[in-house]
């Protein structure tokens, strides 16, 4: 019989109230042939106040062990900025060679979004996972004098950049209209750009039926809002695409409906599957957090380990919620119920 050995990091803020609903999504739409084990694992910011430790090795090699990892979200007002976020979230995408942090971006007919009624907004973006101005390179001279002078290096690596791309003209390749874009900055970042562009070029030629196009990261932006449209797969660095993809939730359906996956094409490490948004210190606690992006990345996990019948299924019960609530705002346990119950009818 079938099993899923699932990992789960509730994390902070919201994160802990939206994972318990995708669980129950989960849970809902798995046959039950399917053995579902989960293990969750307390890392965080209670950890950190408790014991100091963002993410010990013998938990790191514990995680190593699932099928896929479902995370919440990490980071808190009490804790210093950047220390959850380095040593927990980002260190499991460098360890796990996260490369490719898939976020789809599609606009929910009734989802409430400046955007609404305008033509079908259905693009992916594909962000690179462990390289750019995320891999902490970089220091500070003369701390904390009028003369401090601080660096934030951006890696970018031939083999780090072909592979996400390879992997994005593959996407592009599979779908109807077969369009890949570029978003960079070569313009001023000209050694990283330089890079970029010859490598997507180069990778390009081996893919012939897909019609390309550059833009720099700041037009991107504009057409994001004016003529989304236009856009199939976006494959980008790493700042960029998270920039990027924030702003493509917000024009698509807000924050709230954005899915996204860490993704190890190899195989080697277990994939992971978050919402793209944080914890939210603003609502937390609150019982208002919208949990169907983590519910979407449920779809996602689902789909990466074989189970596309589930994954659309739980697709379909969204689109089925968003036309049911239409825009009114409900509780994240009111959300979460209506979609465990649509997973189990919808389609039948
Ligand atoms: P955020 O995404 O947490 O919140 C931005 C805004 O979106 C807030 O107003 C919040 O209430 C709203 N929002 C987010 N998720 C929502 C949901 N599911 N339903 C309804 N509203 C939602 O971003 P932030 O405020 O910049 O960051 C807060 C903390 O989260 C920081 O510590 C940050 O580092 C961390 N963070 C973590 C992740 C992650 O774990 N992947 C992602 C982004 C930010
Ligand atoms: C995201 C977040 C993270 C990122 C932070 C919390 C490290 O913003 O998942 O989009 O920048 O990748
Ligand atoms: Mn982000």
């Amino acid at each position: 019989s079938r099993s899923i050995r699932l990992a789960v990091i509730p994390g902070d803020g919201i994160g802990p109230e939206v994972v318990a609903e995708g669980l129950k999504v989960l849970s809902a739409v798995l046959p039950s042939d399917v053995k579902l084990e989960t293990r969750e694992y307390d890392l965080g910011a209670r950890r950190w106040h408790a014991t100091g430790e963002t993410l010990p090795d013998a938990e790191l090699a514990a995680l190593a062990q699932h099928d896929a990892i479902l995370l919440g979200a990490v980071g808190d007002p009490s804790v210093p900025s950047g220390v959850l976020e380095r040593g927990l979230l980002l260190k499991l995408r460098f360890a796990f060679d996260h490369y490719v942090n898939l976020r789809p971006a599609r606009l929910h007919p009734h989802a409430a979004t400046p955007l609404a009624g305008r033509p079908d907004i259905d693009f992916v973006v594909v962000r690179e996972g462990t390289e750019g101005p995320y891999t902490g390179n970089g220091g500070s001279l003369r701390t904390g004098t009028p003369h401090e002078v601080a660096t934030e290096v951006s890696v970018n690596t031939a083999l780090g950049v072909e592979r996400v791309v390879r992997d994005a003209y593959e996407r592009a390749q599979a779908r109807p209209r077969r369009k890949l874009t570029l978003v960079h900055k070569n313009n001023v970042l000209v050694h990283a750009g330089r890079l970029w562009t010859s490598i997507f070029e180069r990778v390009g030629t081996e893919y012939p039926e897909v019609t390309t196009d550059y833009l720099h990261v700041d037009a991107a932006t504009i057409f994001l809002v004016t003529d989304p449209g236009r856009f199939d797969v976006i494959v980008t660095d790493n700042l960029f695409g998270d920039i990027l993809t924030d702003l493509a939730a917000a024009v698509t359906g807000g924050i709230g409906l954005a899915a996204s996956g860490n993704i190890n094409p190899t195989g080697a490490f277990p994939s992971m599957f978050e919402p793209v948004h944080g914890s939210a210190p603003d609502i937390a606690g609150t019982g208002t957090a919208d949990p169907t992006a983590t519910v979407l990345s449920v779809a996602l996990l689902l789909r990466h380990l074989g189970y596309e019948a589930e994954a659309a299924r739980v697709e379909a019960a969204v689109a089925a919620d968003l036309a049911e609530r239409d825009g009114v705002r409900r509780s994240t346990a009111a959300t979460g119920d209506a979609l465990a119950v649509r997973v189990a009818t919808v389609g039948d």
